[in-house]
């Protein structure tokens, strides 16, 4: 079926500048980690990204290893690029990353210019695309200098691969650091994608969030639902075919009876509000301008539509914000510590 974008598809959606750049991004971003590889219907992904850019949705984020298989999610967009939005790529930010395993051998994955320029030239083979707007270190990487991988980012984008670049789960100081050697290379740090949401705040404990604005540099919280606990999918037991029973990255362990009664809690803030859990945690997450987009998931179409409500409702009172913050608790559910350094723990 051929595709039409909605032609209101700009009326409501906010954008806001990415730090000091002139790059505007929408509140809402989508990410196509889960419910994009080879175990989704391809009709399910195609209806997920036309809702999303019919809602003002312009950007969305890939990563070489998003499937299942790994690179599968890069190739179900591409075909979604061709079929869909062929005549529209200038009103598209695409987003891709390397840092993950995506491939066999010491070449595969971690921050070397050996890898990231060469997954970024298979990414855009499998998009189908000349460059991709933005290009991320998806990981810091403990055994290769800074100086090579943001080479290789500043590489990138010279070479024509990609307009920006980013970094993903990077600490306050190692941020401060490649931010430095971003900008003596005279290729600026535009964003960085850490994890964020209200059982999940190391970017605050950090100090990312300050630097982060003391830099000019964007940002881009992903998890921003803590994978689904934030909304009301989990209030009453775990629903069939949801994220918690698929094996995959919600753990077990995470949906504890605290974790329970926090999102019971906070359901009820919401519902004061006037909106659903999943619009208020986008809300809080967007809170203030500190964070310039909140990066969600989907497994439907509706859950788009849910979360894109937030624009309706992004304002919190004092008494609001201080009973949020009597439920917003550390919940150990930071898959990604390890990259920024906060847990010398075995990878989760
Ligand atoms: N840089 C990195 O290292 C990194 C790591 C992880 C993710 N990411 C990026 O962040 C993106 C988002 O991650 P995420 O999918 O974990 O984010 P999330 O938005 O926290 O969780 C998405 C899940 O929440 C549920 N959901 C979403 N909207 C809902 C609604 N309105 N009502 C009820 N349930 C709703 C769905 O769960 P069900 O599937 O159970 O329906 C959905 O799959 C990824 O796609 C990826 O682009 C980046």
């Amino acid at each position: 079926m051929t595709y039409t974008p909605a032609n209101t598809r700009y009326n409501t959606m906010i954008y806001r500048n990415c730090g000091a750049s002139g790059l505007k991004l929408p509140v809402i971003s989508l990410g196509l980690w889960h419910n994009f590889g080879g175990d989704t219907p391809h009709d399910l992904k195609r209806a997920m990204c036309q809702t999303a850019f019919d809602a003002g949705i312009t950007h969305f984020d890939l990563a070489n290893n998003y499937g299942p298989p790994p690179g599968s999610a890069e190739e179900a967009f591409g075909e979604i690029l061709r079929t869909d939005f062929a005549d529209h790529r200038d009103e598209l930010i695409i987003s891709s990353k390397a840092g993950y395993k995506m491939w066999d051998g010491p070449y595969g994955e971690m921050g070397s210019r050996k890898y990231l320029i060469s997954s970024c030239d298979a990414s855009l083979k499998r998009m189908g695309l000349d460059y991709v707007d933005i290009f991320y270190s998806h990981r810091f990487d403990p055994n290769t200098p800074l100086e090579e991988t943001m080479g290789a980012l500043d590489h990138i984008v010279r070479s024509g691969r990609a307009l920006y670049v980013g970094i993903s789960s990077y600490n306050s100081v190692k941020t401060r650091e490649a931010a430095a050697i971003l900008r003596d290379l005279g290729t600026p740090c535009l964003i960085h994608q850490p994890s964020y949401n209200m059982f999940n705040r190391w970017v605050e404990e950090d100090g990312l969030k300050d630097t982060l604005n003391d830099l000019g540099i964007g940002s881009i919280a992903f998890t921003p639902l803590a994978q689904g606990m934030l909304t009301n999918k989990y209030l009453n037991g775990i629903p069939e075919g949801s994220r918690a029973t698929q094996g995959k990255s919600l753990l077990d362990g995470f949906i504890t009876p605290q974790a329970i009664e926090a999102i019971r809690g906070l359901n009820d803030i919401a519902e004061n509000r006037g909106q659903t859990l999943a619009q208020m945690a986008l809300a809080w997450a967007l809170r203030d301008g500190g964070i310039t987009t909140a990066l969600i998931g989907a497994s439907k179409p509706s859950q788009i539509t849910d979360c894109v409500g937030v624009v309706g409702n992004m304002d919190f009172t004092a008494e609001e914000l201080s009973a949020i913050e009597t439920l917003a608790r550390d919940e150990d559910i930071n898959l990604w510590a390890r990259s920024s350094g906060s847990d010398n723990g075995p990878e989760r």
